[in-house]
């Protein structure tokens, strides 16, 4: 039986419309379904060969308002369906605007013997369905190549032509339709004319062995995210660890140059750490990580991370997790 690829639908500008055609900044996120989006998609067949194609809804959201559970239903099905002999890819349709961080959670998260010979391709769109010239059928049709192309592994994202690394992308731009950025790194790979041309490995060492049952039926851990700027207080440090709501396990900071941190907040830090509080600390430049490691960060008081900030407040709340 020929194999399928299936398209998995969480909802994003790729799935928006604007009442005006050519409006490409004021309209709604996630209003059409996945299914919809693949029946208007020109070119696809040609990509699919023989392939079968099916398609489910998970969530229709605007990402901004994603929830750690709308992460969790995208990881069930993604494992149900990378376990299946049947499938040989699954692509993502998200939105811009937290694709990074569900590409990073997805790739710590998912076993990685599930992603051995298959990947998971997320792909978005920069203006809504309805556009007078859309984005987002290219990205899909891309992304199709990116999965079906034989050799791709990993957790990918791939829009505007360029594949990128769940380790490494970031939405780097509010417009334009190149938004994403691998830093450093650069993109794995480019898709051109259907094809796709590796520039360096395909990221095989994702998807470490997450204990997923440990982020199902409880909340997960609270793990905030500050910044430290000139003028900064230990104000916001003190409320978090006075809120009642629920309790703190952990603060990534995104700090000043080498993860540096302002004294005074630096001080409050150090307080939450001896309540048991877990501090980590990065770099808040949009490149390179902290030099030095943690040695360098705040005479070693705080641990640092080679992420950004939001990838970070990930990998802490999963380490806090599995801890617990
Ligand atoms: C979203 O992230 O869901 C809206 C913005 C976008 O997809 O570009």
């Amino acid at each position: 039986m020929a194999k399928e690829i299936v398209f998995l639908g969480m909802g994003g500008t790729i799935a928006g419309t604007a009442q005006n055609a050519g409006d490409n900044v004021g309209y709604t996120a996630a209003q059409v379904g996945v299914r919809q989006l693949l029946l208007a998609l020109p070119g696809l067949q040609a990509v699919l060969g023989a392939r079968q194609l099916r398609s489910e809804q998970v969530c229709q959201i605007d990402s901004k308002d994603l929830a750690h559970s709308d992460w969790l239903a995208l990881l069930e099905r993604l494992m149900h369906y990378l376990s299946s002999p049947d499938v040989s890819a699954v692509v993502v349709t998200h939105g811009t605007d937290t694709l990074d961080e569900t590409a990073f959670f997805l790739s710590r998260t998912l076993p990685a013997h599930l992603l051995a010979h298959k990947p998971v391709v997320l792909t978005c769109a920069m203006r809504p369905a309805n556009s007078l010239a859309p984005d987002g059928p290219g990205n899909m049709v891309d992304a199709a190549s990116v999965a079906l192309c034989g050799t791709a592994r990993g957790v990918l994202v791939v829009c505007a032509g360029k594949v990128h690394s769940a380790a490494h992308v970031q939405k780097v731009h509010p417009y334009r339709l190149d938004a994403f950025d691998s830093g450093e790194a650069g993109p794995v790979a480019l898709v051109e004319e259907g094809r796709v041309r590796l520039l360096s490995c395909w990221p095989q060492r994702e998807g470490l062995a997450f204990p997923v049952a440990l982020l199902q039926g409880r909340p997960w851990p609270r793990v905030e995210l500050l910044l430290s700027h000139a003028g900064a207080s230990g104000a916001l440090v003190r409320a978090l660890l006075h809120d009642s709501a629920q309790p703190l396990h952990g603060l990534v900071v995104a700090g000043t140059g080498n993860g540096t941190v302002h004294k005074d907040m630096e001080a409050a830090l150090l307080e939450a750490m001896a309540q048991g509080v877990r501090v980590l600390c990065v770099s808040r430049c949009a490149y390179g990580q902290v030099v030095g490691g943690s040695a360098a960060v705040c005479s070693g008081a705080f641990a640092s991370a080679a992420l950004s900030a939001v990838k970070a407040r990930i990998a802490l709340m999963l380490e806090i997790a599995a801890e617990q």
